[in-house]
């Protein structure tokens, strides 16, 4: 008898049809036994969330992914709404792992201490952070795909492959974010 699926990939990427990167890694782990896969935005097109529906996925499922593409260094529109509406208050998702899986248009020194954003990812996805921490859910190392636009084929199999073994490997910690001191703002 097969294990049941244990890793729910949300992939909230607006035209999932026109992306390149998003579309690749949600196809690279399409296909693993125990992941369930899900279009947000495919699954919606009206933005009527069934929220029974997806809190029943969540229940048959110890990992969520947050997968998008950063949109103003935050999660795209119906993400926002999909954690307002799903997420469950009390001890639903007590000892799940929650884990993101970002791509980002800028380069990854842009998100470096004194880089262009004056921000680091760490810094940037705290909110997510601080709902792990709400929510009773571990979260894991993220997967962070930056300069988008500039990947390289081979560099974003690469990546598909590293996903692959992110979702089959058990969770490690979220790197730590700058000291205060260190991020220079203008
Ligand atoms: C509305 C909008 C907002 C964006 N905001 C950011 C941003 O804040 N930071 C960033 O690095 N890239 C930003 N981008 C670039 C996207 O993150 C990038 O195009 C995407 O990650 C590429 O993934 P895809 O190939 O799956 O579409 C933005 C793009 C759009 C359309």
């Amino acid at each position: 008898m097969p294990p049941a699926p244990s890793v729910l990939v949300q992939v909230a990427h607006p035209d999932l049809g026109r992306s390149r990167v998003n579309a690749a890694l949600a196809d690279a782990v399409r296909g693993l036994r125990h992941v369930t896969v899900r279009d947000l935005y495919g699954t919606y097109p009206d933005h009527r969330i069934d929220a029974s529906r997806e809190r029943e996925l969540l229940h048959t499922h110890s990992t969520l992914v947050l997968q998008f593409p950063f949109y103003w260094y935050s999660t795209p529109p119906l993400l926002k709404q999909w954690l307002d509406q799903v997420l469950p208050y009390g001890p639903a998702l007590t000892g799940k792992t929650l884990r993101l899986a970002v791509s980002t248009g800028s380069a990854a020194h842009a998100y470096t201490c004194g880089g262009r954003t004056g921000f680091t990812m760490a810094e940037l996805l705290r909110p997510l952070e601080a709902t792990a921490h709400l929510t009773g859910m571990k979260l894991a190392e993220p997967l962070l795909v930056h300069g988008a636009r500039d990947i390289t084929d081979e560099e974003l199999e690469r990546t598909a492959e590293q996903y692959q073994e992110l979702l089959s490997t058990p969770r490690r910690t979220l790197t730590q974010s700058c000291r205060p001191a260190d991020v220079r703002r203008p």
